[in-house]
């Protein structure tokens, strides 16, 4: 694998010095100015439309094998290059929603390929360990130099895991052992503990919850689809658990203009949330935590205000719940902030931060008092990947370096005030832009609407993603530079005029 890399790496460089690699332009913008990567493709290209040719050749294959209903194409990741991802059929596209808020650099950063290229690291990416039983000796070092600097106030510990799902799937369980634990006080388990647990049966298996959100989604897996609501077709079928679901507040945006609106909005959410632990306490489900994403993504791209996450923390705080932040989606950098959480404001914002995506790496940071009291409960084979750590903390170095939050806010400040444009011109097809960094979003008059701009946008060299009824959700990369805002915007500005 390493030198198939080495090699491909090689080539490019070759076809670089022997300037065989020519970007191809496509004058979009006036207000665009060159690529600072220069390794960068210099606009999108398109030479067939999406899915091509080639794309729908592998759909057909890949179907005899699994469902591809959910496939947009098939790409070429050796040719993909920062902002731009390629497909088979040799279109270029400028990706604002990379692989699902997932690439925190664009593609193929070279910095990235240098630590695939260090001998030092070569055995980290072959020998996967069984983390949780025979750890390497640079485990801990390397912890200490990549998650725990960027660690959540007040969160020194974290436990690793592969993706959003699991990582999410323990945070709960550790919740629960936490609060199992608290009520048990200094006691051990009872025989009749144990022997309950074996047959899901109380007392063994409490009969505890996690409150969630209505909209929130916070994964696939048995326990996180319980506190997932975004979409019906994530549930469909699946037996699930009767667990506390609260109204996340429907605000109206711009948020500046509606603060009196949307604070009773956020009033009558968090009553709900009260009367909501003490109804399930009555029914014997207590609620030993609660989860929330700082922005809800999956479900619309729903905000709500520093206020009502910090009366919300206190309601758990209150009620002995731990108070989960689920930042698979936000956290990374898209806000401009590290964490989405740190908009808050707050020096205690959770018990619980989980994360993944851009992170590489999924885990949770927690509390002291969370840590599993014992071996195994909180356990499966691989626990994460340390090879994940060692990108990532070449991709916190890159952050650093490149002072790419600082980035993040100038090309988010572009993005938005585009979208503000563009919603005062188009009002009748596009609303309610919004969002924080990078992290925006904007409405369609209705879903049809919406699939369609996202259809015209790709057909255009633009890949968005959508997310909610009837939002297009913006998703770049940390590399994404104010004049990729531009470029995208001209294109969306074009769109929008032909549909006019
Ligand atoms: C907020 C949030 N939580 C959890 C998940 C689940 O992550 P994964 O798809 O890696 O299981 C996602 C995925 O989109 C997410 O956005």
């Amino acid at each position: 694998m390493a030198s198939s890399l080495l090699s491909h790496q090689m080539r490019y460089t070759v076809q670089r010095s022997l300037g065989l690699f020519v970007p191809r332009y496509r004058c979009v913008s006036k207000t665009a100015t060159k690529s600072s990567l220069d390794f960068e493709y210099n606009g999108p290209s398109m030479k067939t439309e999406v899915p091509g040719p080639r794309s729908r050749q592998l759909m057909k294959q890949l179907n005899v094998i699994q469902n591809t209903d959910a496939i947009h194409f098939f790409c070429n990741y050796e040719d993909s290059r920062g902002n731009y991802l390629v497909d088979v059929d040799g279109n270029i596209m400028l990706d604002i929603y990379t692989q699902i808020a997932s690439i925190p650099l664009g593609y193929n950063h070279p910095a990235l390929f240098k630590v695939m290229q260090n001998p030092q690291n070569l055995s980290t990416f072959i020998n996967r360990p069984a983390l949780g039983i025979l750890p390497p000796e640079h485990l801990p070092e390397e912890i200490e130099r990549s998650l725990l600097s960027i660690a959540p106030r007040n969160l020194r510990k974290v436990q690793t895991m592969a993706c959003g799902s699991c990582s999410n799937e323990n945070a709960y369980k550790s919740i629960f052992i936490w609060y199992r634990n608290k009520e048990r006080g200094n006691s051990k388990p009872s025989k009749k503990e144990l022997d309950t647990c074996m047959i899901n049966q109380e007392p063994g298996c409490p009969v505890y919850s996690i409150l969630s959100f209505m909209g929130g989604f916070h994964g696939r897996t048995f326990g996180c689809l319980a506190t997932t609501h975004s979409k019906s077709i994530h549930k469909l079928d699946i037996p699930s658990l009767d667990w506390p679901i609260a109204p996340f507040p429907k605000l109206k945006y711009p948020l500046e203009e509606y603060t009196r609106e949307n604070a009773q909005e956020e009033a009558r959410c968090l009553e709900e949330v009260e009367d909501l632990i003490v109804k399930y306490r009555k029914k014997g489900k207590n609620v030993a935590g609660i989860v929330i994403e700082p922005i809800q993504s999956e479900g619309g791209d729903n905000h709500a205000s520093a206020d009502f996450f910090k009366k919300l923390r206190e309601i758990a705080r209150k009620h002995g719940a731990a108070f989960q932040v689920d930042e698979v989606q936000t956290g990374g950098g898209s806000t401009g902030k590290f964490w989405a959480h740190e908009h808050w404001g707050m020096d205690d914002a959770a018990d619980v931060v989980s994360f993944s995506k851009k992170m590489l790496t999924g885990g949770y940071f927690h509390k002291d008092e969370l840590t599993p009291d014992g071996p195994y409960r909180i356990f499966n084979t691989w626990m994460g990947d340390p090879s994940k750590n060692l990108l990532l903390s070449e991709v916190l170095n890159i952050i650093k370096t490149e002072k790419l939050l600082d980035e993040v806010q100038k090309s988010g400040k572009a993005l938005l005030n585009g979208l503000y444009d563009l919603q005062l011109r188009f009002p009748h097809i596009v609303s309610a832009a919004r969002g924080v960094g990078t992290f925006c979003a904007i409405d369609a008059k209705n879903e049809q609407m919406r699939n369609t701009l996202i259809e015209k946008a790709r057909s255009k060299g633009v890949v968005l993603g959508g997310c909610g009824e009837r939002s297009i959700r913006f998703r770049p990369a940390l590399v994404f530079k104010e004049h990729h805002a531009h470029l995208f915007l001209n294109i969306f500005n074009d769109i929008l005029a032909e549909l006019k």
